[in-house]
């Protein structure tokens, strides 16, 4: 049998990084008495829901350190910004805030600000924090977020300034404290990195290998959020569907699904992104077999055209893709679809873009998440000739929302009437009168209700339709 390849971060590793947070919280502890308040970070995320959950363990380790928590740089006595760079405009908004930053240290030389996540992981992005913001003291990469207790001490405690790209290989990270935004909805990793190098993406030069977590640590995870009541759970990683290659017994992930289902209480089951390369009949069947799954599933297909698809490495056709759709239909009728596009890729002709958009029209996605190419230092695309003009690529997009925005609206209609299962998740942000909740297809329906139905499955009847939400009663 294979041995696994890769490995988990020693115990002993853990408890020296537990002896960093005792050692903080002893400081947070002296801060209080001073101040009588304890001090407060404010943790600012960008990029994707994978980043989204790395913020919950920094969060978590910042509260075994005796931080509380603000959500304004200004009251914050440590800021971490958790970065991301699958596109310029991420980035520009990072710099945007370190610029501010800047001028918030000049006026409090206490503020510690740390900066992590994907955009460190690029050499020229820290030489550029190093030269032009001297006011940034910690900076590392999201190979090294377990060590965030032991690289925040060499500030605290030395006054220095730290930075830590080294990248680790082949390891995973288990039993990092976690504080989790929310009682009814949590993100699991199952596995880290990616390695497909679609040409145009950052993605497997700032995250690494493909690395699976061990499917009973995965299982010990969703017994304790079915102990501490949570009802829903994603499981995340960049390509699910070579979730465990890199394990022993190469477990898939349409068993590491079954296992979930069988050995856990949990009531609903998403999980994301998955490639259309390999998504297998096999796991197409577990999917429409266990009610557990939710019929829904995010698949990104990028473009409509072989020959663009070619050129991204994306290894499947426009073919290939819409056999794949019509066999998920057909097991699971009325699965609720979604997928990403990306507009003016180099070389993309019109004739390439309108094979997206009739690719969009003969699949039907209840959601379309569009953006427009954006090249990345280091990725091939970057280097490619054809760029597409600024003017065509404006025009494109907005044809292409057009369409998808009918076809949301279309589908969202025939939800007027219907009942739907909704798991409310708390009072409607814009309407406080109301709640709000999704369903099973992952659309958000704000519904009034005369109990208080939070965190409870509730039977709602649509009665009114938003472009991107439902209205509804219970
Ligand atoms: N692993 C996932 C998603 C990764 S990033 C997947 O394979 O689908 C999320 C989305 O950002 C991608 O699906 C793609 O549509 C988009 N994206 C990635 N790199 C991009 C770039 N350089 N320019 C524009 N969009 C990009
Ligand atoms: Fe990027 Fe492609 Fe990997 Fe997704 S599968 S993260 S788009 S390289
Ligand atoms: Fe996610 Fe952005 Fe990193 S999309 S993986 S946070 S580059």
């Amino acid at each position: 049998m294979q041995k696994s390849k890769t490995t988990v971060i020693s115990a002993a590793e853990n408890e020296r990084q537990a002896r960093f947070m005792d050692t903080a919280a002893a400081q947070s502890a002296a801060f209080s008495a001073e101040n009588g308040r304890p001090p407060r970070a404010f943790v600012r995320t960008f990029g994707c829901q994978m980043n989204e959950h790395d913020s919950e363990k920094i969060s978590g380790m910042l509260s075994c350190m005796g931080y509380s928590f603000c959500d304004s740089f200004e009251d914050a006595d440590l800021v971490v910004l958790n970065t991301c760079c699958v596109r310029e405009n991420a980035e520009e908004k990072v710099f945007g805030h370190l610029g501010a930053l800047k001028a918030l240290k000049r006026a409090r030389p206490g503020l510690i600000t740390v900066v992590c996540g994907c955009m460190t992981e690029q050499p020229h992005v820290v030489d550029d924090i190093k030269s032009k913001y001297r006011n940034v003291d910690l900076v590392f990469g999201t190979h090294n977020l377990h060590r965030f207790p032991e690289l925040l001490a060499g500030v605290l405690s030395e006054g220095k300034r730290v930075y830590e790209i080294s990248r680790t290989g082949n390891e995973v990270a288990e039993g990092v404290p976690l504080l989790r935004e929310g009682r009814i909805h949590a993100w699991v990793t199952i596995m880290y990195g990616c390695d497909n190098y679609c040409t145009y993406c950052i993605v497997p030069y700032v995250r690494g290998r493909e690395r699976s977590r061990r499917p009973d640590d995965i299982i010990a995870e969703i017994r304790q959020l079915d102990d501490e009541g949570f009802s829903e759970i994603t499981l995340l990683g960049q390509n699910v569907n070579s979730y465990g290659k890199d394990l022993e017994g190469s477990p898939d992930f349409a068993s590491l699904l079954t296992r979930i289902c069988s050995e856990t209480k949990i009531r609903r089951i998403r999980f994301m992104t998955s490639h259309p390369k390999d998504l297998s009949p096999r796991l197409i069947d577990v999917m429409a077999s266990n009610p557990k799954i939710c019929s829904q599933l995010h698949l990104p297909v990028q473009s409509g055209s072989t020959r663009l698809l070619k050129r991204m490495n994306r290894k499947y056709t426009r073919e290939d893709y819409l056999a794949t759709i019509k066999l998920v239909k057909e097991k699971m009728p009325g699965i609720a679809l979604s997928t990403d596009i990306i507009v003016g890729f180099p070389g993309e002709t019109e004739e390439d873009f309108e094979d997206t958009l009739t690719l969009l029209e003969e699949v039907r996605c209840d959601q379309a998440f569009t953006f427009i190419y954006s090249p990345r230092t280091g990725t091939p695309a970057a280097a490619y000739d054809g760029r597409v003009p600024d003017d065509v690529i404006k025009n494109r997009f907005e044809r292409l929302l057009a369409v998808q925005n009918r076809i949301s609206r279309e589908i969202n209609d025939t939800f007027l009437g219907r009942t739907v299962n909704v798991l409310c998740e708390g009072p409607s942000k814009t309407d406080p009168s109301k709640f709000t909740g999704r369903t099973e297809g992952n659309k958000i329906v704000n519904f009034t209700c005369a109990d208080n139905p939070c965190g409870k499955f509730v039977d709602v009847e649509i009665t009114g339709i938003q472009t991107w939400s439902l209205e509804g009663r219970a």
